[in-house]
C-alpha cells in the first residue's frame, strides 16, 4: 500500500510513525434484528444510543494493529472452524451490574455452545500472532447505549423492568467479521469491514 492510499484511509491512525487500525472481531446481526435492538433502546432518553448500523456483538477486541500483524491475523482467523448456528437475542441489562450503570445492552438468552467455541477459536488464532489477550470472562452482548451522566434513572429502571421478557428474532450466524473502528471526536465510531470469515464444518 503506498503512502498516498494509507493517508486517505479514514480508519487509520499513526502510532510511532506507523499506520495502525483499531481492530476487533464481531458478529453483525441482520438488519431486522438491529432494527428491533434499536427500537428496544429508543426509550432511554439522555443516553448515547449506538446507531442502528453499528450494532454488533464483539467476539474479541484487539486494539491497534499495523498492517503486517493484521495480515497475519487474517491468515490465522481464516483457519477458524466452527459450524454455523442460530443465536437467540434475548434479555436486557446494564454494565456494571452494581453501582452506576454505564452501558445498556441486550443479551443472547441461553446463548449457543458454538458462540463460545467461536470465541475460543478466535482467541487461539489471535494468540498465534503474539497478541496479549485480557482474560475477562466473556459476556456476549450487543451494546445498545452508553449512559453518561444525562440519562434519566427512572427511565432506566422502567427499561430494566423488561430485562427478562425482551426478545428479538434469533438469527443464523454464518460468518464473523474483522472490523476496524475509526474514532471520531464527539460522534459514534465508524466501523470499516476489513474481512469476513465464513463459518464452516471442520
Ligand atoms: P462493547 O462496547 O460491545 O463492549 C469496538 O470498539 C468494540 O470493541 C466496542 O463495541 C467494544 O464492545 C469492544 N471493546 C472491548 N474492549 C474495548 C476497549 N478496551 N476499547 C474499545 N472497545 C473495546
Amino acid at each position: 500500500m503506498n503512502t498516498y492510499s494509507v493517508a486517505r484511509r479514514r480508519d487509520l491512525v499513526w502510532v510511532n510513525g506507523v499506520p495502525v487500525q483499531r481492530l476487533f472481531t464481531a458478529l453483525v446481526p441482520p438488519a431486522v434484528v438491529r432494527r428491533e435492538l434499536a427500537a428496544a433502546v429508543a426509550p432511554l432518553r439522555g443516553a448515547r444510543l449506538v446507531p442502528e448500523d453499528n450494532l454488533h456483538l464483539t467476539l474479541r477486541f484487539i486494539g491497534d494493529c499495523d498492517a503486517e500483524r493484521r495480515d497475519r491475523m487474517i491468515d490465522a482467523l481464516g483457519r477458524v472452524r466452527v459450524e454455523p448456528f442460530v443465536l437467540p437475542v434475548a434479555g436486557l441489562g446494564v454494565f456494571p451490574s452494581r453501582g452506576t450503570a454505564k452501558v445498556a445492552w441486550a443479551g443472547v438468552g441461553g446463548g449457543h455452545t458454538r458462540l463460545f467455541q467461536l470465541r475460543k477459536q478466535v482467541d487461539e488464532a489471535l494468540l498465534t500472532v503474539d497478541l496479549t489477550l485480557d482474560v475477562h470472562h466473556f459476556q456476549p452482548h450487543f451494546t445498545l447505549a452508553r449512559l453518561g451522566e444525562n440519562y434519566d434513572a427512572k427511565e432506566l429502571a422502567r427499561w430494566l423492568e423488561r430485562r427478562s421478557s425482551f426478545e428479538a428474532p434469533p438469527f443464523r450466524v454464518g460468518e464473523f467479521h474483522l472490523l476496524a473502528s475509526e474514532r471520531r471526536d464527539g460522534a459514534a465510531p465508524r466501523y470499516e469491514l476489513v474481512r469476513s470469515f465464513a463459518l464452516a464444518k471442520a
